[in-house]
């Protein structure tokens, strides 16, 4: 198989002591190529990932990479300063190349990365449990907490304007207005849903420039299937995908955990009655997460947590919107409207939110 010679060949480029066996590729995951890779090391079968980095959407690898050691590292350190158990598989662990570089890039300008595979974990596309709910919240808050002290400068924005919802709208603005694949036809009744909404999109962002709630590191990509869990106790391990990770908003992390967590369906349900967020679910996340995060965690942040829900799955919603407009040039499509269901489970999503706003709060005020 070509790919299976592609990845031996690129084996032998990171520092692994061990004979390449066998790869396969992972299912799971929607913006890097991942394969986990078996070798025979020292005469017992260990596991790797290769992963390839999607360099069209991150247009700078070397700012990816920077950042994933810095956080990897700083983690680990972390951990094992504190003598978790364990320590493996509770941080990525990135394997350099035999020169000592981040990644390795090929005669065909792929970049490819190698981790440690975690094993005797596993990833879900969707939570079905309140008790997955809580740990994802408590992988995140986690995650969050253990990088509130990275030292250093800034970490890269790896993706520019990633968190700046005005940008989005404004952005769908003009895919509306020129609608070159005259698809806004059939998109009446969701940009009408987009338009009206426009009160909601500055929220965080003013709140932000106005002192009221500070930037912090967050992971930008808070999906149910970056959570690795224990297969025997499904407690979480650690969270993967990290080539989003930088300066941003807890609330960002956290509303994208309520889209992708409270509802029992995948992002492109087509029974839209399905398509709710469901209060238990939405209690034990954030029960995860605020205990995670308590030692930082601000009231003003606190109070933006129901809210942050409805922004984040509206923000993705006008963004599946918008790549439907614009031809499907961002999210991969495996049909046709693949985009326009998408959009349309965000905004039955928001729409669930909107009806239980209040108790969403309150319940976050009673921890
Ligand atoms: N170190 C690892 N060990 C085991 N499985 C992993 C590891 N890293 C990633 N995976 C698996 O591969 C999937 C895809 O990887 P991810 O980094 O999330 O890529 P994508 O950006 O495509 O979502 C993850 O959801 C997880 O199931
Ligand atoms: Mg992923």
């Amino acid at each position: 198989m070509y790919q299976e010679e592609k990845l031996k060949e690129l084996s032998s480029k990171f520092q692994i002591y061990g004979h390449f066996l066998h790869a396969e590729p992972c299912k799971i995951g929607h913006i890097n190529e991942t394969y986990t890779v078996t070798y025979n090391q020292g005469g017992t079968n260990v596991r790797y990932v290769h992963q390839k980095l999607n360099v069209s959407v991150f247009k700078d690898p070397d700012a990816v990479m920077e950042n994933i050691m810095r956080i990897t590292t700083h983690i680990r350190s972390k951990l094992e300063s504190q003598n978790v158990d364990d320590v493996t598989r509770k941080a990525l662990i990135v394997v350099p190349t035999r020169n000592n570089e981040p990644y390795y890039k090929n005669h065909h300008q792929e970049c490819w990365r190698a981790f440690v595979f975690i094993e005797d974990a596993e990833t879900f596309e969707a939570a079905l449990y309140p008790k997955q709910a809580y740990q994802a919240g408590k992988a995140f808050g986690t995650f969050q907490s253990l990088l509130s002290d990275l030292p250093g400068k800034r970490l890269n924005e790896t993706i520019p304007d990633f968190h700046n919802t005005r940008k989005r709208f404004t952005t769908l603005q003009s895919a509306i207005q020129e609608d070159r694949f005259n698809r806004a036809k059939s998109a009446e009744k969701e940009i009408e849903f987009a338009l009206k909404h426009e009160p909601i999109v500055d929220v965080l962002l003013k709140a932000h420039s106005n002192g009221k709630i500070p930037e912090r590191i967050t992971h930008n990509d808070t999906k149910f299937n970056n959570v690795m869990l224990d297969i025997k106790t499904g407690e979480q391990m650690c969270v993967v995908d990290l080539d989003t990770v930088m300066p941003g908003l807890v609330l960002y992390d956290f509303g994208d955990m309520v889209r992708t967590t409270t509802s029992p369906t995948l992002e492109d349900e087509l029974d839209l009655s399905k398509v709710k967020m469901r209060m238990p679910m939405f209690q034990s996340l954030a029960r995860g997460y605020i205990e995670a995060t308590q030692s930082f965690l601000t009231k003003a942040e606190k109070s933006f947590l129901a809210f942050s829900g409805k922004l984040i799955t509206f923000t993705i919603g006008i963004r599946f919107l918008t790549d439907y407009l614009m031809g499907d040039i961002y999210f991969r499509v495996h049909r046709p409207n693949h985009n326009l269901d998408r959009c349309r489970t965000q905004f039955k999503l928001v729409e669930s939110i909107e009806e239980q706003e209040d108790k969403m709060q309150k319940f976050v005020d009673s921890i």
